[in-house]
């Protein structure tokens, strides 16, 4: 009975923590994914965002994220044209200390948690509930080769970062 009271305790103080409830151990593994090196924006990354169904329908994060009146989900519109603008560089609309799009840095931007991480640290993972299936963990590996190219709106074409670099937060 102690110990179970010592235990709610230590959630409590965990839970408290202001952004500390992003759990590294609650993410998918990419790091065996092939590294991709040469990613255009508007097909790849706005394809995802437009359709990434994995159930065999269709389904996109624009489904929630688009701006019908009053806002779109997490006030966050992800829709063709705007979405680049929406990410790079902007604090998170739920939590300002949380940047959506750090370019180069995947692990630092809330978007990449939020597809995969079930615990990122605001709210919970993208797509909500496995909306259409959810994300494969190769459409989460584009999202995270996407932002350590550098993020750019058009087409990256990296020959190389570090080819010994562990990928994502599951080594
Ligand atoms: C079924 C509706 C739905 C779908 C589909 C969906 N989202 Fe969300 N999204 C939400 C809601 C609701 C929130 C706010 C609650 C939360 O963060 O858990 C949110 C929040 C977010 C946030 C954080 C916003 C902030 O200000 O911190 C990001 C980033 C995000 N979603 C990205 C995505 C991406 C990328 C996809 C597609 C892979 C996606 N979402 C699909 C409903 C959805």
């Amino acid at each position: 009975m102690l110990r179970l009271c010592v235990s709610a305790l230590a959630l409590c103080a965990c839970a408290g923590a202001a952004a500390g409830d992003f759990e590294p151990a609650t993410c998918t593994r990419i790091a065996d994914i092939p590294a991709n090196y040469a990613i255009a924006y508007g097909a790849a990354i706005q394809g995802l965002f437009d359709d990434y169904a994995t159930n065999g329908g269709s389904a996109g994060c624009v489904d929630c994220h688009f701006t019908p009146p009053p806002q779109p989900s997490g006030n966050l519109d992800l829709s063709p044209g705007l979405s680049w603008g929406h990410l790079v560089g902007v604090p998170s609309a739920l939590d300002p200390t949380q940047v959506y799009v750090v370019p180069g840095h995947p692990e630092l931007s809330l978007l990449f948690r939020k597809v995969n991480c079930d615990a990122p640290g605001v709210g919970g993972r993208m797509p909500l509930n496995g909306y259409g299936g959810g994300l494969l963990p190769e459409q989460q590996a584009l999202i995270y080769d996407w932002i350590a190219n550098g993020a750019l709106p058009g087409t990256s074409n990296t020959v190389f970062r570090d080819g010994f670099e562990i990928r994502g937060f599951v080594p």
